[in-house]
């Protein structure tokens, strides 16, 4: 029996079933057997979710770096770590070496340190799909330093506050970044978020479009003089189990974003683990999984999980409709691609294209595909196993969370039989159960309930930066001793879990996480805006998109309602990103509302979905005039 790489079902049950029953020498061997420690643990685990506190390999000294990188080059020195897919697919592709990685890593590690960068400090990442984003990951790592990566489809606003929140002195971006027919400048963002941000000493700017851009006397530096000066050899920092590794923020349902804090210890063996057996990775395999690095997928199954197992990993630029719908398709063919990993929205929103754009590339090398981010609907999943894995590839739909760290629930390919919609079984270590709406645990099969993990795995965040209240009322106080998820689900009468979607105020559009809260706030900025209520809808593409209810101080005051609504989404754009804007905007004479003064979001779910005929109980509403009033100029 082989812990590591599960190849049957039989073992599956076997490794499962030892991974509850003796969860110490189950993670004691997979630390073990694979992966290089300077210094040994002295506990497995401790835990405490009333607290809650949670340590992995305690005692434990290592660098994730040298596990991703150095123990690989006596032997796959020469092997191809990273394939940079360039978004004009005239550029060349670029290559990149286990030893090169080294190389750049190193000099990278060796440019933040002579800016003063010491372990423990955070350092932001606000960079485009390009190689260096990867090495900076892993450069802050080198050090010791937390990296804190933000997408950069996001606005000034949103990455000032995720500097401030986590008070980074550094800021590491490009000049600008392609993005299909599209150059985004990312410079005049940091320009204008830095403008909020007066702790920020540097600013290390790459080059990629080769913009002209400003650069601030003393704080503005370009990288690349920095790094062909910087020594190629560094020393990987002696980090504890537990310190912390990265900061990525994930939306909540209310207020700020949260800065997810993942450890270094747990967090390696549980990517490293995981990416094993989810993709089945085999040694000459080249992997790709089509996430921005600035999402928690593109962090552990971009960069972590695949360089702990000395994978190649494709990273593409660009989007898949450019400059045609086929270019996914032609990037696997090009690059003979085993293992392909990719959102539920882009699958539906390519399988609504010509079938002949998938028909014309050779996809024979594909062995596994995987979806993450939402649950897939069955039109997808089969067009998806029919056109793209002829049948012959098995799908594997991973269930996890920015706060899981690793995927939790998925099917292991070749092992676990699938069935469209659900993501099957839990991994070795996951124990999830349901929860009815009293607290308590609902038992057996054919079950629907709130999903909860009972039992401490490595990958889980720790914390929140800043606010471990927080953190304990977020995950730790709806169901006592246990983390919930803040999903539902349902279990089949063979134990299958199927993912049923949110039950709080986070909505997932295109497979990003968005919190109702904050787009609010960004609406109700507005100065004609009374208060604002945001819901999802099911979208054909988006999976959900967001439908604004708005309340106007003066209703029809003679404003031009499309050149608010405009407004709206503008400020939604600037104080978020433009992934928050609203699809729809109803403009209303008010909110339905409890007597004490909450939304019925129910409600405004079902004007949205346009499933009026049954509102529920609306006893408790103090103005129910406004509801029909509100179903009768739904917007469709
Ligand atoms: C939420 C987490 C984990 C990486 C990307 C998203 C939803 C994720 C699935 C799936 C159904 C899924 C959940 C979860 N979700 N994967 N396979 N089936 N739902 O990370 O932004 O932290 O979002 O995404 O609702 O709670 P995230």
């Amino acid at each position: 029996m082989s812990n590591y790489h599960i190849k049957s079902l039989e073992e599956y049950f076997q490794v499962y079933r030892k991974s509850i029953r003796n969860p110490e020498l189950f993670w004691e061997e997979i630390a073990e057997e694979h992966f290089t420690w300077r210094k040994r643990w002295d506990e497995i685990f401790s835990y405490d979710f009333k607290k809650p506190e949670v340590k992995w390999y305690e005692g434990a000294k290592l660098n994730i770096t040298e596990n991703c990188i150095d123990r690989h080059l006596h032997i796959r020195g020469e092997k191809t770590a990273i394939i940079f897919e360039p978004n004009n697919p005239n550029e060349k592709a670029k290559h990149i070496s286990y030893n090169q990685l080294h190389t750049r890593v190193c000099k990278f590690a060796n440019v933040l340190k002579d800016f003063g960068v010491n372990k423990g400090d955070r350092v932001c990442l606000y960079l485009p799909m390009i190689p260096e984003l990867a090495v900076a990951v892993l450069a802050c790592a080198r050090i010791g330093a937390i990296h804190s990566v933000v997408f950069a489809g996001f606005s000034a606003a949103a990455l000032s506050t995720r500097i401030n929140d986590c008070d980074a002195k550094i800021v590491v971006t490009a000049d600008g970044g392609f993005r299909g027919a599209k150059t985004i400048e990312l410079k005049p963002i940091v320009d204008k978020a830095l403008k909020d941000c007066p702790n920020v000493e540097t600013v290390l700017v790459a080059k990629r479009t080769m913009a002209e851009v400003k650069m601030k006397k003393k704080r503005d530096k370009w990288l690349k003089p920095l790094l062909s000066k910087a020594y190629n050899d560094c020393f990987p920092e002696l980090m504890d189990a537990e310190d912390p590794l990265f900061i990525l923020y994930t939306s909540g349902s209310t207020g700020l974003p949260k800065g997810m804090v993942h450890t270094t210890a747990g967090y390696m063996v549980y990517t490293g683990y995981t990416f094993k057996n989810v993709f089945s990775y085999t040694e000459d395999d080249v992997y790709w999984c089509t996430a921005d690095i600035g999402w928690i997928t593109g962090h552990s199954y971009i960069v972590y999980g695949p360089l702990l197992n000395g994978a190649t990993t494709v990273m593409y630029e660009g989007v898949p409709t450019y400059p045609d719908n086929g270019r996914f398709w032609k990037i696997i063919e090009k690059h003979k691609v085993n293992q392909f990993y990719t959102a539920p929205t882009a699958i539906r929103a390519l399988a609504k294209e010509k079938i002949e754009f998938t028909q014309k590339y050779n996809l024979s090398t594909l062995k596994v595909l995987g979806t993450v981010g939402e649950p897939i609907n069955e039109e997808a999943w089969h067009w998806y196993n029919e056109n793209i894995g002829k049948k012959k590839s098995p799908i594997v739909d991973t269930y996890w969370q920015t706060e899981t760290g690793g995927i939790m629930i998925s099917p292991i390919p070749y092992v676990t039989p699938t069935t469209p919609t659900y993501a099957t079984l839990p991994l070795p270590g996951i124990q999830p159960i349901l929860m009815d709406d009293q607290g308590y645990e609902i038992k057996g099969n054919q079950v629907e309930g709130k999903l909860c993990i009972k039992f401490p795995w490595p990958a889980m965040a720790r914390t929140i930066w800043g606010n471990h209240k927080r953190y304990k009322h977020t995950y730790f106080s709806t169901f006592k001793n246990n983390y919930f998820t803040g999903d539902g689900a349902l279990r089949d009468e063979v134990g299958y879990y199927r993912i049923t979607g949110r039950v709080d105020d986070v909505i997932i559009v295109s497979g990003h996480n968005l919190g109702t809260a904050p787009i609010e706030d960004a609406i109700n900025e507005h100065q004609a805006v009374a208060e604002s209520a945001v819901v999802g809808f099911p979208h054909d593409i988006k999976g959900h998109a967001l439908y604004g209810f708005v309340t106007l101080k003066v209703m029809g005051a003679g404003r031009d309602h499309e050149n608010l609504r405009e407004e709206i989404n503008q400020l939604i754009s600037d104080r978020i990103g433009p992934i928050a804007k609203l699809n729809v905007i109803q403009f209303t004479n008010g909110l339905p509302k409890t007597r004490s003064g909450k939304i019925m979001r129910r409600i405004l779910r079902k004007v949205a979905s346009k499933e009026t005929t049954n509102l529920g109980d609306t006893s408790t509403l103090l103005n129910p005039e406004v509801v029909q009033e509100i179903i009768d100029n739904a917007i469709s």
